[in-house]
């Protein structure tokens, strides 16, 4: 599927923007299948909101979504009184982390739409799917994602954590696309999000934040799919434009890597990770 300029791309820039993989018929089923389980929710009882730059995350709802399908609001749509100040399709953060082996389409998705071969190109064949997360990134209120890599919040040892990020609609500077710092990833790892032992998480921080100096836009249409080394710093902006910017994220360990027990996401006994 790769040439071999595309392998060599990512590996020395931590990302690789493959445009069109995915068919805008699969996406738009997506779309549609995520609008159905809005609708679904009751905005009456589910109250946890998603934001990378506060405390609401770390919670046992959070926890117990690794391995279910959780339900998360934009901060910005609470009111103080947990009423919605929007249409609760509009005040939608995300749906994570184990859609990919809970419901059909987004299994269809994750498995049958091209993203297995990506995998294997890039050193992956076999690998195991540990996080799905469907996220909406509203128009006017679609929070920031602070800068991070994604291996600090899925460990494995050694390092073999790769991440799929894939636009729904067309992602740009304006709705807030991703960003990242080309070669980052041989800068190291300089976080880590676990379990503390004590039912709760902590996120540890190394001395050396990650440079903000240098990243780069990483604009993209609907269909193409960004392929994130696991020790690749990148963000996202406020989306503060009219447009929404739906996204899929996917990540996957190398079967040969072991999965951490403090790490956050836990599966059950019953409920393996599953490969492609
Ligand atoms: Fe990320």
């Amino acid at each position: 599927m790769l040439t071999n300029d595309q392998v060599e791309s990512f590996e020395r820039d931590g990302f690789l923007v493959v445009p069109d993989l995915i068919g805008v018929q699969d996406c738009d089923a997506l779309r549609g299948r995520a609008a159905e389980m809005v609708a679904d929710v009751d905005e009456t009882k589910v109250s946890s909101t998603f934001s990378t730059t506060g405390a609401q995350a770390r919670n046992d709802y959070f926890l117990a979504s690794g391995s279910g399908i959780g339900f998360f609001w934009e901060v910005e749509a609470v009111n103080p009184d947990k009423t919605l100040n929007r249409p609760k399709e509009l005040a939608a953060n995300k749906f994570g982390h184990a859609m990919h082996d809970l419901d059909p389409t987004f299994d269809h998705f994750s498995r049958r739409t091209g993203m297995g071969e990506l995998a294997a190109d890039l050193g992956y064949g076999g690998g195991l799917l540990t996080q799905s997360m469907y996220i909406y990134k509203q128009p006017g209120i679609g929070g920031e994602v602070t800068l991070h890599n994604d291996h600090a919040f899925l460990w494995t040892e050694p390092m073999r954590t790769l991440g799929f990020w894939v636009a729904l609609e067309d992602a740009t500077t304006e709705n807030g696309c991703l960003w990242a710092l080309p070669g980052g990833h041989k800068i190291g790892q300089r976080s880590r999000f676990r379990r503390d032992g004590k039912g709760s998480t902590a996120l540890e921080e190394w001395a050396d934040p990650y440079p903000t100096e240098g990243l780069v836009p990483l604009e993209a249409t609907t269909g193409t799919v960004v392929a994130l080394h696991g020790l690749l710093p990148h963000r996202s902006d406020q989306n503060r434009s009219d447009k929404s910017r739906h996204a899929f994220t996917l990540h996957v360990m190398d079967p040969a890597a072991e999965w951490v027990d403090d790490n956050w996401l836990q599966r059950p006994d019953g409920l393996p990770f599953r490969s492609f």
